[in-house]
C-alpha cells in the first residue's frame, strides 16, 4: 500500500464478459483454473502487488452475477463490485465511476481474464506511472510473422503483404494511467476501443511501454485454460496455498448484570452485540460492557497474534476508554488488516438467559459485520440454570475468528 492518502492507486477489473470464445458455460471470469475462479486469481494478483489500494470489479450485470462475484471475493479487500456493461469499455467506465472522488490519482485497468499476471508486472506498471508516465502499457514482442489480408471477392482470402513485426508489440494489461487522463479519455470516447490506452491515444496523448510477461496472457480460448492450469502447476502449491492457510483465534469476555442496587444508584441500559435492548437492565463495566463485541475483538487479535483487548486498548491507550464495543471492533479489524491479514469471518456465541438473541440476530449480525468488514455470525446458548450465566447474574461471549495472511 502507498503511504500518502493523496497517492492511492485504484485497479478497475472488467469481468463482465460472457467469454463466447471459451465456449458454453458460466461467464468467463467465474470459470475456474486450479480450482478457483479466474476473477479470484486476478484480484488476488492485484492485491499481492502491494501497490493497489482499491479494486473495483465490473461484474456480469445480472443480480446473480453481482452476487456471485461478491461471494467469490468475500474476505478480499478493499474491493468494490459494480454491475458491468454491454461492452468492455462500458464496464471500465462503470467501474471508473465507482472510484471515490478523492485520494486516487493512479488508475489501473486490468482484464479479469489475465488472471495469472505476476504481481511484479502489476507493480512495475504502477511504478512507471508514479515515476512520470501519464499512461503506460505492458507489451511483448510479436513472435509470429504477421501478414495483412486481401479479402477474396469470390474465393478464399490471400496475403496482402508481410508486416514488419519488429515494429509491432502485443499489448497486455494492467494498463496504468493518471486518473485524470483516463477519465478524460473515457469522457471523450467516440468509438468502442478494445483497450483503454486506445482511448488515450485518440486524445493525441502519448502512451509509454514497459515489458509485459508471458504469464499475463488473456484466457480467451479453451487452450488457454490448459495453459493456465499448467502455469499454476509449475508455480507449485505454495503460491496459491499462501492465501488459503487460515489462522484461527479465540476470544472470551464476561460482564455481570447490574443488580437492583446498582440500578438505584445509576440507570444502566443494556448494550449487546452492537444493539440497544430497551427495557433490559445492562451489564456492568467501564465501557459499554458489550461482551459480544469484546469477545470478537479478542478473537481477532488472537488470530492475528496481536495480543488481546487489554494489550490493545488498555490503560496505556486512554483514547479508547469508554469507547462503544462496535468502535473497538472496527479498530481491532483495522489493526488486524494493517498487520497483513485478510479477515475471513468472526463467529460469536453469547451464553446467558437473556436477552433473546434469535429475533434480533440478523440486525445484530449486520451491525457487527459492518464494524468488522467481514461476515459475523451470532448465536446464543443457555446453561440449564447452572453457574452465573444460568442464574442470570451475567453474560459470557465466546468468539472465534478466521484470518488469512496476505503474504
Ligand atoms: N468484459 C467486460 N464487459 C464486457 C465484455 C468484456 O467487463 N461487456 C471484460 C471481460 O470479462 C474480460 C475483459 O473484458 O475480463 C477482456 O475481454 P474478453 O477477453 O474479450 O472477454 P469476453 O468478452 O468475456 O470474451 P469473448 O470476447 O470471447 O466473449
Ligand atoms: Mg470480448
Amino acid at each position: 500500500m502507498t503511504d500518502s492518502a493523496l497517492a492511492r492507486t485504484a485497479a478497475l477489473v472488467p469481468a463482465a464478459g460472457r467469454g463466447e470464445r471459451l465456449g458454453p458455460g458460466a461467464p468467463k471470469a467465474l470459470r475456474t483454473i486450479g480450482g478457483e475462479p479466474i476473477l479470484l486469481h486476478a484480484v488476488r494478483g492485484l492485491l499481492e502487488s502491494g501497490r493497489v489500494d482499491l479494486v473495483v470489479v465490473a461484474a456480469p450485470p445480472s443480480d446473480e452475477g453481482v452476487a456471485e462475484v461478491r461471494r467469490i471475493l468475500t474476505g478480499l479487500e478493499p474491493v468494490l463490485v459494480v454491475p458491468g456493461g454491454a461492452s468492455r469499455q462500458q464496464s471500465v467506465a462503470l467501474a471508473l465511476a465507482a472510484v471515490p472522488e478523492d485520494g486516487y490519482d493512479v488508475v489501473l485497468v486490468h482484464d479479469a481474464a489475465r488472471a495469472l499476471t505476476p504481481p511484479e508486472t502489476i507493480a512495475s506498471v504502477v511504478e512507471a506511472v508514479r515515476s512520470g508516465l501519464p499512461a503506460v502499457v505492458p507489451v511483448l514482442p510479436v513472435a509470429d510473422t504477421i501478414k495483412s489480408v486481401l479479402v477474396g471477392e469470390d474465393g478464399p482470402d490471400t496475403v496482402g503483404r508481410t508486416v514488419d513485426r519488429s515494429g509491432l508489440r502485443a499489448v497486455q494489461t494492467p494498463q496504468g494511467f493518471r486518473r485524470e487522463l483516463l477519465a478524460r479519455a473515457h469522457a471523450a470516447a467516440g468509438h468502442d476501443a478494445t483497450d483503454d490506452a486506445g482511448l488515450v491515444e485518440s486524445l493525441g496523448e502519448s502512451v509509454g511501454m514497459i515489458p509485459g510477461h508471458v504469464e499475463a496472457f488473456k484466457v480467451t480460448t479453451p487452450f488457454d485454460l490448459v495453459l493456465a492450469e499448467s502455469v499454476l502447476e509449475r508455480r507449485g502449491p505454495r503460491r496459491s496455498a499462501r492465501m488459503s492457510v487460515p489462522l484461527v483465534g479465540i476470544g472470551v469476555d464476561v460482564h455481570a448484570f447490574a443488580t437492583e442496587r446498582d440500578l438505584e444508584l445509576e440507570p444502566r441500559p443494556l448494550r449487546l452485540a452492537g444493539l440497544d435492548w430497551p427495557g433490559q437492565s445492562g451489564l456492568l463495566g467501564h465501557s459499554d460492557a458489550d461482551v459480544v463485541a469484546h469477545a470478537a475483538c479478542n478473537a481477532l487479535f488472537s488470530a492475528a497474534g496481536l495480543g488481546d483487548l487489554g494489550s490493545n486498548f488498555g490503560t496505556d491507550q486512554p483514547e479508547w476508554k469508554g469507547a462503544p464495543g462496535t468502535v473497538l471492533l472496527a479498530e481491532a479489524a483495522r489493526r488486524v488488516r494493517a498487520a497483513g491479514y485478510v479477515i475471513g469471518n468472526v463467529a460469536v456465541q453469547v451464553i446467558g438467559v437473556r436477552p433473546k438473541i434469535g429475533p434480533r440476530r440478523a440486525e445484530a449480525e449486520a451491525v457487527l459485520a459492518e464494524a468488522v468488514g467481514a461476515p459475523v455470525r451470532l448465536s446464543a446458548a443457555t446453561t440449564d440454570g447452572l453457574g452465573f450465566t444460568g442464574r442470570a447474574e451475567g453474560l459470557t461471549g465466546i468468539a472465534t475468528a478466521v484470518v488469512f495472511p496476505v503474504d
